[in-house]
């Protein structure tokens, strides 16, 4: 075995790397902020997650003016937190009656989204839909051909891409660094149990589409541009699990010449771990840790391996990440990373995984084209 004599990291007989480690190549993993497009924004939902979105934009000096939510209450909690300035609606269609935002953020949930993401490119506003973007994927082209017609960016808030370890992964890998995929295998060992007795119990595939849809996406940014042939996934409940819903699920992915797995061990009260493996035609990138924000990246290339030191943490820089990749879009002229057209291939690979957990079976990403989110 080839071993570095610092680190004490071993790699297998005929690895074709020398284990020397190397200095870390500088990527722009980091979220990056327009240059001089400063446009007003509003947020319609103020649940639970925009605490992370307005920490971020608040940090970012993002101008955000306009606050709504069904509970007034919900607008008022976040507008005295964090923009103290700014006008609360209870209706989300008097905040698109203001010519002033260009910009809107939609954190509600899929089914009351669509409306509103058609409300808000009808009335001329950019969007950045929360996850899952939608739950058909016949009004996700509908909503993106609506944007292209109006002139209008829609982004998805797959927060994920932006995580220092998966930005830092999948820019490695857009440059070329690795060469071309080969594998992709991702991993989570964590306990998901909290959700007992709240909202998400209801939701028959929680961890395969609430949870993995950002997992989904990352793999599917990996991927570049290969298309995933079969998807099969299983799912099962963990004896003593209070949750309703199945908190273990695992995936296969199948491409030409390509294999990914995602793991998900949502019951794990001890060990938890969360970890990255992927393997290039040139190279391989892993990052591991015992959860999303404490994570070690190493390069491996055939030069030697490196550890870059990266900055960040998944709940802030992906908040930020997600809607200064679609400010820097409207700026540039061109479509977002993020977009939503794109995204629906990450959707697609989603509703193949959850319709293969409950019939057994393989499926084929793109023709299970909805999904029930209900038991
Ligand atoms: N990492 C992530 O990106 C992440 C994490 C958690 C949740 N989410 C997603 O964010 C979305 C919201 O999740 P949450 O946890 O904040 O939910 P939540 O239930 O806490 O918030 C939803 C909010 O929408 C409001 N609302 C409902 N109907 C409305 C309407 N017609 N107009 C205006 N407001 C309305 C509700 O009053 C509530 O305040 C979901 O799609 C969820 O999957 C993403």
């Amino acid at each position: 075995m080839a071993k570095s004599a610092k680190s004490g990291e071993t790699y297998g007989k005929g690895a074709e790397v020398k284990a020397r480690r190397i200095a870390a190549p500088e990527l722009p993993y980091r979220p990056r902020d327009p240059k001089t497009y400063h446009p007003l924004i509003g947020l319609i939902g103020c649940g639970g997650i925009t605490q992370s979105h307005l920490r971020a934009y608040r940090k970012a000096g993002y101008n955000v003016v306009a606050l709504c939510d069904v509970d007034i209450a919900r607008a008022e909690a976040r507008r005295s937190e964090f923009y103290p300035s700014a006008q609360v609606y209870s209706d989300h269609r008097e905040l698109l009656q203001r010519d002033d935002i260009e910009v809107v953020d939609i954190a509600t949930h899929a089914l009351v989204r669509r409306k509103q993401i058609q409300d808000s490119l009808l009335a001329g506003k950019h969007v950045l839909s929360q996850k899952p973007f939608v739950l058909d994927l016949a009004h996700g082209h509908q909503l993106a051909d609506l944007a292209d017609r109006k002139g209008l960016r829609l982004a998805v808030n797959q927060n994920g891409r932006w995580a220092p370890h998966f930005s830092y992964i999948r820019t490695a890998i857009a440059e070329g660094l690795i060469g071309q995929v080969l594998s992709a295998h991702l991993s989570v060992q964590w306990n998901h149990d909290w959700m007992a007795g709240t909202a998400f119990d209801s939701i028959k595939h929680v961890i395969l589409y609430d949870f993995a849809i950002h997992w989904f996406d990352i793999v599917t940014c990996f991927m570049g541009g290969q298309r995933a042939r079969r998807v099969f996934a299983s799912t099962a409940h963990a004896p003593g699990q209070r949750a309703k819903p199945p908190l273990l699920a695992q995936v296969l992915i199948e491409y030409d010449g390509a294999q990914a797995s995602l793991v998900f061990d949502g019951f794990a009260r001890y060990g938890p771990r969360d970890t990255t493996l992927v393997t290039g035609t040139t190279g391989a990138v892993q990052s591991i840790g015992p959860n999303l924000d404490k994570q070690a990246v190493t390069l491996i290339t055939p030069t030697g391996y490196s550890r870059p030191k990266l900055a960040g943490k998944w709940f802030h820089d992906g908040f930020h990440g997600t809607m200064a990749e679609l400010l820097c879009s409207i700026e540039e002229r061109r479509q977002p990373a993020n977009n939503a057209r794109e995204n629906l291939e990450s959707l697609a690979l989603c509703f193949a995984a959850t319709r293969s957990a409950d019939m057994s079976k393989p499926q084929f990403p793109g023709r299970i084209t909805r999904m029930a989110i209900t038991h």
